[in-house]
């Protein structure tokens, strides 16, 4: 007879990992990710849920398609991250700037920086947001063809320079947009590529890059410069960060610190605002009933004068407006951050070096928190309910401590801008023309936004 074994119950396993696409060749799940990022994040989460796993070169990538698991990664656990690689490469670009640095530093600079974005503060750069419109809306004429977004990202560059630097680009706002142009360029041909090129390598993407660089920093030193020799507090957030002084060792910052957070602003300031511009002009054009309530809503509150601060409350439907186009085209498509520490996601525990794509796009997409989910219905905002969906069904300013600062100024300069030429021009599509999205570091439209202008 022979001797009984103890058996122990099966252990209840899981996977090592989330499903996922399968891995093809050392560039793992990248190429086909990068021939259709938008497309891909879609399929993959219908096709593998929640949480995916996937691998980019030999980098693990965790997709997260549901609210609660961007929740744990952007609020609950976020000390056990920082932003993932591609940022940390923008290192070069943008230094130790806000959207760039981590821990006690970044913390330090988040607290000198936010009175800047309070909402007193901002609400005195609404009538220059107003008035550069106004500005601009005097180049264009009645049936004129305009790129939209080549007028946007000006607009919004100048009233970014403006309000946060005291200062004007005159001369030196066309070479401002060509070097922003090739940084944008040279992120998407770097995010696609399975291996990271070190900057001190002389390819041609790396000369342009630095070449970009060094005519952004002439423009931004010589504006630190004027503002250090006039020693004058002009209330705006360069003033702020000139005076601001180490709790401990009583130094101010140094001019490559000023230069960091200004061309980080710069760069996070302007493109967003933009971009969430032109598709909203884009989404009215193709919905007509829609356009003709902002018409009416903006005739009925400001008749003939040009918006003011006052009048964003009234403004109800055109800030459903704007929350629905950051819904369908949320500039920050996915947000990435990569594990400093073992963490536990969906039920499944993983270790450092874990990056964590929160897939915004995915998400503001799904039929679970959205009825008709691709529709474009500023109405769906009416009635409360972002108060009935789960928190992170709805998040393209991010969230947590890393929340975009800018979000007010943003939502303020979205709407008044918007209202400003709603008051006089109809757009429409111009004959032939077509538009597409191009997922690079905001979701802009890949080749401008042709448009035709015609007086109302
Ligand atoms: C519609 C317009 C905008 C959108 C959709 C947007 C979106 C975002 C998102 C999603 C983040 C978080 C990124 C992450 O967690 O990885 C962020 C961060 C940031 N944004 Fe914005 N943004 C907009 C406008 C602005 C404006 C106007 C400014 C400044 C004037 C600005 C400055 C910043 C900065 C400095 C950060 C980094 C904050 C930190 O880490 O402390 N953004 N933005």
């Amino acid at each position: 007879m022979s001797t009984p074994v103890a058996v122990s119950p099966p252990r209840i396993t899981r996977a090592a990992r989330p499903p996922g696409p399968p891995r093809r060749g050392l560039a793992g799940n990248l190429r086909e990710f990068s021939a259709d990022r938008l497309g891909s994040l879609d399929r993959w989460a219908r096709e593998y849920g929640d949480l995916v796993s996937a691998r980019f070169g030999p980098m693990p990538i965790l997709f997260a398609n549901h609210p609660d698991l961007v929740e744990e990664v952007l609020v609950r656990q976020n000390r056990k991250f920082i932003k993932h690689y591609r940022l940390r490469q923008a290192k070069l670009t943008l230094g130790q700037g806000l959207l760039t640095s981590e821990g006690d530093f970044w913390r330090q600079q988040r607290k000198l920086a936010q009175p800047a974005f309070h909402r007193d503060r901002i609400a005195g750069y609404a009538d220059l947001m107003v008035g550069f419109t106004d500005r601009l809306l005097a180049e264009w004429s009645d049936g004129q063809a305009r790129d939209l977004q080549a007028d946007l990202m000006r607009l919004t560059l100048e009233i970014v320079t403006k309000a946060l630097f005291g200062a004007e680009l005159g001369g030196d706002a066309a070479e401002v947009r060509e070097a922003m142009e090739t940084l944008m360029h040279s992120f998407l041909a770097t995010t696609s590529s399975p291996v990271i090129v070190p900057r001190w390598i002389p390819t041609p993407n790396n000369l342009r890059v630095k070449a970009a660089i060094r005519r952004l920093d002439r423009v931004l030193f010589r504006i630190i410069t004027r503002r250090r020799e006039e020693n004058q507090d002009r209330g705006d957030l360069l003033s702020m960060l000139l005076a601001a002084r180490d709790d401990e060792s009583g130094r101010g910052m140094t001019d490559r610190q000023l230069r960091d957070e200004c061309m980080t602003l710069f760069l996070a300031g302007h493109e967003t605002t933009a971009s969430t511009l032109a598709w909203a002009w884009s989404l009215l054009a193709q919905h007509l009933e829609a356009e003709a309530r902002l018409h009416e809503e903006v005739d009925a509150v400001l008749g003939e004068r040009l918006p003011t601060l006052a009048d964003l409350p009234k403004l109800a439907f055109a800030d459903h407006l704007i929350t629905e186009t950051l819904r369908l085209y949320p500039p920050g498509w996915m947000l990435g951050r990569e594990s400093i520490a073992p963490f536990e996601l969906g039920g499944y525990r993983f270790g450092k070096g874990v990056t964590v794509f929160m897939t915004t796009y995915v998400i503001h997409r799904d039929p679970r928190w959205y009825d008709d989910p691709e529709a474009f219905r500023p109405e769906r905002w009416a009635d409360g309910l972002l108060q009935r969906i789960p928190r992170y069904a709805y998040f393209p300013f991010g969230g947590g401590p890393r929340i975009c600062i800018g979000n007010n100024f943003a939502l303020m300069e979205a709407t008044l801008v918007l209202a400003t030429i709603a008051r006089k021009y109809r757009l429409s599509p111009a004959p032939g023309a077509t538009v597409e999205v191009l997922p690079s570091m905001t979701l802009r439209p890949s080749h401008g936004m042709p448009m035709i202008v015609s007086q109302r």
